[in-house]
């Protein structure tokens, strides 16, 4: 584990002292406290452990510590899950408490804060993992735990859009920096929770070829694209009628370690827009759609993807919008409900504005990153940076 400076280290925890003091002010405030519904004893070990400090992992630590999972690792990773995720839930648990705005009483946050309530509660008071069979109950309770926050990002999403009409009603602050941070912090604290699990998870499973838990030590990123866009393409077409080519350059034999569901991910938001702003601008049908270009480059520190198009851009001063939860230039932007939140997520083409923001928590997750280099007039190049050597540490916010 890397050192932290002290410095930062005592800034971190002081302004975890201050969240959690902040967290029982507003919450008393408006009445939705979670001393309302939660035994005393329970608030008091969450807020303890939200002052705790959370345990960060590499994809580098990850890949050795689950090469070969004998018994003995499964337990030891047990007991590290055991420990480390009450730490990360209940710092969620305590920002859930003290958002501004009010939407810390929305009712759809209220109930992904008490699915994390649970959680924690579940973690805790699992007697302690000594051996194979108590890491198995303890497994079978993090795959439940794994399932009931399955459709947190489109709950939150709920609540976060019934905010927005509200406050847009009123005319006011509709750009919201601190939700947008907020927001940042929660899905990637949750990516990194879900990976963890996951990956405990994936270990019990069969083995697959060239896969570690749920990274696979040769993922090609040609293929993996090709997957992205056949996926992406089939919703234009299903949308559209019809769907621009894309072609990918690049070595088809290459393979680097990474996990290949997050790069599915990313890719297949990157190609769906691209597919959206080409097939826009070119609906007339009086001109053959420009095809997207990918291409994937092999460097000694970054694997890019780089998804370029002739979709017209984004105005300039559109582009620090994009990166916005609150924000999609969608025609029809899906109107999120509870049909919605229960297949996890709407399967459109756009109209979320969750599909870059999300992105590039995944690729910033595992060190790399996500730009957007718009040229307006013309067209858009995403640029997805994945770090090679992987390890860099998770950030944990
Ligand atoms: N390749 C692109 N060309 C033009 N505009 C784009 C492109 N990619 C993203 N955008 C703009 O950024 C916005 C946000 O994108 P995104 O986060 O994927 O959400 P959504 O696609 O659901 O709107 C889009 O609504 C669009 O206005
Ligand atoms: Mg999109």
């Amino acid at each position: 584990m890397a050192a932290i400076p002290a410095a930062a280290a005592m800034a971190a925890s002081n302004m975890a002292r201050a969240a959690v003091r902040a967290a029982a002010a507003t919450a008393a405030a408006c009445g939705t406290r979670l001393a309302d519904s939660v035994p005393r004893e329970i608030v008091d070990d969450i807020f303890a452990h939200a002052l705790k400090k959370q345990t960060g992992v590499s994809l580098k630590y990850m890949l050795d510590f689950g090469a070969n999972p004998i018994e003995r690792q499964l337990v030891l990773s047990a007991q590290f899950l055991q420990k480390e995720l009450p730490v990360r839930l209940a710092h969620r648990v305590a920002e859930l408490e003290n958002l501004p705005y009010g939407l810390s009483s929305k009712p759809q946050v209220l109930k992904v804060r008490d699915w994390y309530v649970e959680s924690f509660q579940e973690l805790r008071s699992f007697p302690g993992v000594r051996n194979v069979e108590e890491e198995g109950a303890f497994t079978d309770l993090l795959r439940h735990i794994y399932r009931r926050h399955a459709n947190v990002v489109p709950l939150m999403a709920m609540g976060v859009s019934a905010l927005k009409k509200e406050l847009s009603d009123k005319s006011f602050v509709t750009e919201m920096p601190e939700i947008h941070q907020f927001l940042d912090g929660f899905y990637l604290s949750r990516i990194g929770i879900r990976m963890l699990i996951g990956q405990h998870i994936a270990l019990h499973e069969p083995p697959k070829a060239a896969h570690i838990g749920l990274i696979c030590t040769k993922c090609s990123p040609w293929q993996v694209a090709q997957d992205a866009i056949n996926d992406a393409r089939s919703i234009c077409l299903r949308e559209y009628g019809t769907a621009p080519d894309v072609s990918i350059y690049g070595d088809p034999s290459f393979a680097f370690a990474y996990v290949p569901s997050h790069l599915h991910h990313m890719v297949f938001e990157l190609v769906k827009n691209s597919l959206r702003a080409v097939q826009d601008r070119f609906d007339d049908g009086e001109e053959e759609p420009p095809p997207i270009r990918l291409v994937v480059a092999e460097g000694g520190e970054d694997v890019t993807i780089k998804v370029s198009d002739e979709g017209g851009g984004i105005p300039r001063s559109g582009l620090p919008r994009i990166w916005s939860y609150l924000y999609s230039t969608a025609k029809s932007p899906v109107q999120l409900d509870d049909s919605v939140v229960e297949s996890g997520g709407p399967n459109v083409l756009a109209g979320y504005g969750y599909g870059l923001p999300i992105s590039r928590l995944y690729a910033r997750y595992f060190g790399g990153d996500l730009q957007i280099i718009s040229m307006e007039g013309y067209g858009t190049d995403a640029y997805l940076h994945l770090n090679r050597l992987g390890n860099v540490q998770e950030p944990l916010p």
